[in-house]
């Protein structure tokens, strides 16, 4: 069948990055792969519905069956998340983050955030959706050897700034947040809070981070495809049970920053909910304890693990130091990585200034942890690190023998019907 020369090229590169992939050892902290239930959910007709409003309150018909679809996984996710409002409709972390700037903010009120040299998220700066949203941005001080916001100074921060919003939560994310004293401080001035959990919404839900929404925060934003294993997507979460609180979230996803917002993947959404509630407990203990021994054995091998004095982490993401500060060395590494075999992202670290010539990578677990990978694996994974970038063998022969490493693990777990991590290739 004539195919057109377009559509087979697409379709052989959406080929060869499914191989790329599979013969690979993905660790970019933000990725994952979908289970098979929800894989379908997402390949169904659902994908060109609309559905604009809420169930039950649409503005078009033929929604009886998604409606079906979206107020099971609205008490779904109110359960996983153990809080009184969730919103699923969001298309993304940072469509997340933005709806709730709008319901939360006003143009020309001040916020204080994390800074993005700090490892808060773009969305969380000028040139993202707070600069967007017209906010004033105030960055907390930063504890370098903790890893987090130094407390003290960023509890008299916000006492002093008194924003109308305080914002938490990081994109490079080792150690829970210490959201008590802090929102506490920005309660005191009249401020919402809300927090970030883009990254580690499945370790919150598996109950085995912090409970940011017990701990203080008004509001919870995150995506639905990294630690929680979804399909890409978002979440905006409450414990309020203020009615006209809970409608201006509603209303900054739809109509603040939605129309269509990819039904086929809210479906996809509420499969891996059910999928969370029976195996996301120990799919997030099981991350976290790669995480741990991924950062002990590569300190091990030699290199520069951050946050030695707090354990490495407490997440799902390990950082590691390349050569000085500024150099670039994080990003000849990630390349030597990637020529290797490795899927890795190069990260600006504490005294970096530059985001394209950083020292540091960020290294995550979730992908190799959902594939079956423990602790053990995760000393062999340290020893294809060492190979490349400390012994500095051939990259060829390094990503022959992971091609030869990852044909065992190729079956996606901690879900119903667990089936092939890679299928379609
Ligand atoms: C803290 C944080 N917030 C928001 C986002 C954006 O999420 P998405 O890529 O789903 O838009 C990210 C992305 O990595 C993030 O790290």
């Amino acid at each position: 069948m004539e195919r057109g020369n377009t559509a087979s090229k697409i379709l052989e590169a959406i080929k060869y990055s499914g191989q790329h992939y599979k013969d690979s050892l993905p660790m970019i902290a933000s990725e994952n792969i979908l289970s098979p239930l929800v894989r379908e959910a997402c390949n169904s007709d659902l994908h060109g519905r609309y559905a604009e409003g809420l169930p039950g309150k649409r503005y078009y018909q033929g929604c009886e069956d998604f409606d079906t679809i979206e107020s099971i996984g609205i008490e779904l996710a109110k359960k996983v998340f153990n809080c009184n409002f969730a919103n699923i409709q969001s298309t993304s972390g940072t469509n997340s983050n933005l709806g709730a700037l709008k319901a939360l903010t006003k143009p020309g009120q001040t916020i204080t955030a994390v800074s993005t040299a700090d490892g808060g998220h773009i969305s969380h700066a000028r040139m993202g959706a707070v600069g967007m949203r017209g906010l004033d941005l105030v960055t907390y001080p930063w504890d370098e050897e903790r890893m987090e916001p130094d407390i003290d100074a960023a509890a008299e921060l916000i006492r002093k700034t008194k924003p109308n919003l305080a914002l938490f939560g990081q994109s490079v994310f080792l150690f829970p947040t210490p959201l008590k004293e802090l929102s506490d401080a920005a309660h005191e001035v009249g401020a919402k809070v809300m927090y970030d959990g883009a990254h580690v919404l499945g370790l919150i839900a598996g109950k085995q981070f912090q409970d940011p929404l017990s701990e203080g925060a008004d509001v919870m934003t995150g995506s639905s495809h990294k630690t929680f294993p979804g399909p890409q997507g978002g979440f905006v979460l409450s414990d309020s049970e203020d009615s006209k609180f809970i409608k201006r979230l509603n209303n900054g996803i739809f109509p603040g920053v939605c129309s269509s917002y990819h039904l086929h993947h809210v479906a996809g959404k509420v499969i891996a909910l059910s999928e969370f509630e029976k195996f996301g407990e120990s799919y997030a203990k099981d991350i976290i304890s790669n995480a741990k021994s991924l950062a002990q054995a590569l300190a091990e091998e030699g290199f520069d693990v951050l946050a030695e004095d707090r354990g490495y982490t407490a997440s799902h993401q390990v950082l590691t130091r390349h050569g000085d500060i500024d150099s670039g060395a994080g990003k000849d590494a990630a390349l030597t990585l990637e020529k290797s075999g490795i899927i890795t992202n190069m990260n600006m670290l504490p005294g970096d200034t530059k985001a394209m010539t950083p020292s540091g990578l960020r290294l995550g677990t979730p992908e190799l942890t959902r594939v079956g990978m423990g602790p053990e694996e995760m000393k062999d994974v340290a020893k294809f690190f060492s190979r490349a970038l400390i012994k500095r063998e051939d990259p060829k022969i390094i990503k022959n023998d992971i091609k030869e490493f990852k044909s065992n693990f190729q079956t996606v777990n901690y879900c119903f019907e667990p089936g092939l991590a890679y299928p379609g290739l």
